[in-house]
């Protein structure tokens, strides 16, 4: 049985002051038996890493950088997430593909210095609604997971989460539907479990795209949707955890 895994991606939004308010609402609340995480912007991991201690609400960052240390200006390391009390980091966030042009390889750079760092990569993989359109949604997400597994082998999926992420269901409150989302989790789980079934088995798939309270108990009762991927749900505590206890 795999643990349902509920995760907050908060992206570029939010001040000081509306940070500490959401993890004290989200702290204060009941966060049910679902595995939590939040990924807030990287300048407040600090300040919500040590407001989190002690809670069962895990830390995660948005992105991770392909290089240990050195002139990467602008890029945060591995090593300072993990200091700074990070459990995950989000890599190949189709926003980050998209617009920051990160291609399949570097998410796969980035991916293999998350787990050499001791985080938990998140991967993120999905289709664009043209891709969609065209019937090639199984080969998109297999090319992005063949970047991965090509270079750091099907076990390194063993200590990853993946988030299917279709992009036209990312921020426009088009939800796939709970079967759409089902097809494309059975397809990830069955590519992986052709290489490897024990990590198949246990890898925790999480659907994202416009999760939310009304939705989520639909999508999360699939049998490979093992958990969610939230953007703007997750900026407001009572949506977060009221997914959290659809779970
Ligand atoms: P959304 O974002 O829930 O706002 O659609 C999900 C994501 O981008 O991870």
């Amino acid at each position: 049985m795999r643990a349902t895994l509920i995760a907050g991606n908060w992206k570029m939004n939010g001040s000081l002051q509306s940070v500490i308010q959401l993890v004290e609402g989200i702290k204060t609340g009941d966060v049910g038996t679902a595995q939590l995480a939040v990924c807030p912007p990287a300048i407040y991991l600090m300040k919500v890493g040590g407001m989190l201690e002690g809670s069962q609400v895990s830390l995660g960052a948005q992105n991770v950088c392909d290089q240990a240390s050195g002139a990467f200006t602008g890029e945060v390391s591995g090593g300072m997430l993990k200091e700074a009390g990070c459990r995950y980091a989000i890599v190949g966030h189709s926003e980050r593909r998209a617009l920051y042009v990160e291609s399949d390889e570097l998410v796969a750079a980035r991916f293999a210095m998350a787990i050499e760092s001791g985080l938990i990569p998140i991967l993120c993989i999905g289709e664009t609604l043209q891709e969609r359109e065209d019937g090639i949604t199984e080969s998109v997400v297999a090319r992005q997971l063949d970047a991965v597994i090509d270079t750091q082998g099907a076990a390194a999926l063993g200590n990853c989460v993946i988030a299917y992420e279709p992009v036209w269901a990312i921020g426009t409150g088009k939800v796939a539907t709970p079967e759409q989302a089902q097809a494309v989790h059975a397809f990830i789980r069955g590519k992986i479990a052709a290489l490897d079934t024990a990590v198949a088995d246990k890898l925790q798939i999480l659907y994202g795209g416009s999760m939310n309270p009304g939705n989520a108990g639909e999508l999360l009762s699939q049998p490979d949707i093992d958990g969610g991927l939230i953007g703007g749900a997750a900026l407001k505590a009572e949506d977060f955890l009221a997914i959290a206890q659809a779970a």
